[in-house]
């Protein structure tokens, strides 16, 4: 008997309509997997443009910030955004001196002013190792750089970039109607795949991308050495560009997870420098939203919830929060262990902050926090506040316009001035 008999035909022929009927499902299947990973739209894995390089956070010793050394000062600077001129006024009006000085920036150095002036600050920071925190459009700034490094490491990638400079070189990726006209111009033009190599949300030639693709590569490296937050232990003082929460936002202020509600378990309990230093680092690091990037460049407001918020319009400033809480802590005076302290008064000691962004606010002094945003940039004022004004000297040539100062306590039990020039 042959073995193409009738029977071992059907069987075969089932056989091969089950194995085409099986194909064909698990191609489908297969298909509309890839479709909607998107690898027909070839979704890039992006790397990390953040730049973070787990620097959260930098101590200042009391070597580089020298908190009791009278014969230094200590000058902490607003919101600069690019505006040069002004910051050379306020340099004059202090008589800053690089070699007796320390000069520390709460972040926001460029984007408002033009992209020469912007890098001009930059450079002036850089080339003379300022310290000074991240601010949001310095965050923005190194993203676009981190994205054009990573751009220019593909071929082609250096042509695409040249020629859309060349092409571009008014156009402000930052404003929809421009925009817009940028992109229809990449679809339709040879460049169209790079397109999906900009992250959504983001538009070349904005002002951080003209900034980012300006700078140089030692510029790019000062910006992203930048940490978030700045720590000085001996002078119980952080420096951060929007703000930081003193407590859990969810939590009763007695709440044992709250840092400030108990002292920290150190070797000597004694040892109070120690305690306050352990505290002080608890609340920047036991705290979620003080470990997060984008809450700390952006915070202005703490809704009734507990969450943050980026605007001012709703919530509490987390300023006056902050000072609220600092205005409990009793210092050791209290009973031991912590136990005896009732909610209006916490077993801590106070410190200060010192931060930069919320321009709408204005000058913001309160006794545990410093908000130096004046609104350069909007043509109002720029202002730095100079510790321990014991050697503060002014002198009796003023050469910024408009200058202004005023006295205030601060820390433990020191003074401070505050200047500023105008910015118009
Ligand atoms: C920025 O200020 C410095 C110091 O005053 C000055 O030398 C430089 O020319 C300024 N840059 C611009 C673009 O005006
Ligand atoms: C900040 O706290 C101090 C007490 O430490 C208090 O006297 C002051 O009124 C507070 N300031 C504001 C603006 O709440």
């Amino acid at each position: 008997m042959s073995i193409w008999s009738g029977d071992s035909l059907r069987t075969c022929f089932s056989f091969v309509v089950l194995a085409f009927f099986l194909t064909f499902v698990f191609v489908t299947g297969v298909l509309q997997e890839i479709k909607k990973n998107g690898a027909f739209n070839q979704k890039i894995d992006f790397p990390d443009f953040g730049h973070y390089n787990g620097n959260f956070i930098k101590n200042i010793p009391n070597s580089v910030l020298p908190i009791d050394d009278r014969g230094k000062r200590i000058i902490a600077i607003g919101d600069i955004h690019g505006m040069n001129g002004s910051l050379t006024d306020l340099l004059d009006e202090i008589h800053y001196d690089s070699k007796r000085d320390s000069l520390i920036h709460v972040g926001d150095l460029e984007t408002r002013a033009t992209i020469h002036d912007s890098i001009d600050v930059l450079s002036f920071m850089s080339s003379n190792r300022i310290l000074g925190v991240r601010g949001n459009n310095d965050q923005k700034v190194i993203e676009w750089r981190a994205w054009m490094n990573w751009i220019l490491s593909h071929p082609g990638g250096q042509e695409w970039l040249s020629v859309m400079d060349t092409r571009w070189p008014h156009l402000d990726g930052d404003k929809r109607l421009q925009r817009a006209e940028l992109e229809s111009w990449v679809e339709t033009s040879k460049y169209a795949s790079w397109k999906k190599m900009v992250p959504t949300g983001w538009y070349p030639l904005g002002k951080h991308y003209r900034v980012a693709r300006a700078m140089s590569p030692g510029l790019f490296e000062y910006l992203s050495s930048l940490p978030l937050v700045l720590h000085s232990p001996t002078g119980h003082m952080v420096f951060v560009h929007a703000g930081l929460l003193s407590s859990h936002p969810k939590l009763q202020a007695s709440d044992p997870r709250q840092p400030l509600s108990h002292w920290p378990t150190v070797d000597d309990q004694h040892d109070i420098a120690k305690l306050r230093n352990q505290q002080e680092l608890a609340v920047l690091t036991e705290i979620p939203e003080n470990k997060d990037p984008w809450t700390v460049t952006n915070i202005k407001n703490v809704m009734d919830k507990g969450i943050v918020s980026p605007s001012p319009r709703k919530g509490t400033p987390w300023s006056q929060l902050w000072n609220d809480t600092m205005s409990k802590c009793s210092g050791n005076s209290g009973t031991n262990g912590g136990k005896a302290y009732q909610p209006t008064s916490l077993p801590c000691y106070p410190f200060t902050v010192v931060y930069g962004h919320a321009a709408g606010r204005g000058l913001d002094i309160k006794r545990w926090s410093i908000g130096l945003d004046t609104g350069c940039s909007y043509g109002r004022r720029l202002s730095a506040v100079v510790l321990d004004s014991s050697t503060y000297q002014f002198g009796n040539s003023i050469h910024a316009r408009a200058s202004q100062s005023q006295e205030i306590d601060f820390g433990d039990n020191g003074q401070a001035r505050v200047v500023s020039v105008s910015c118009a």
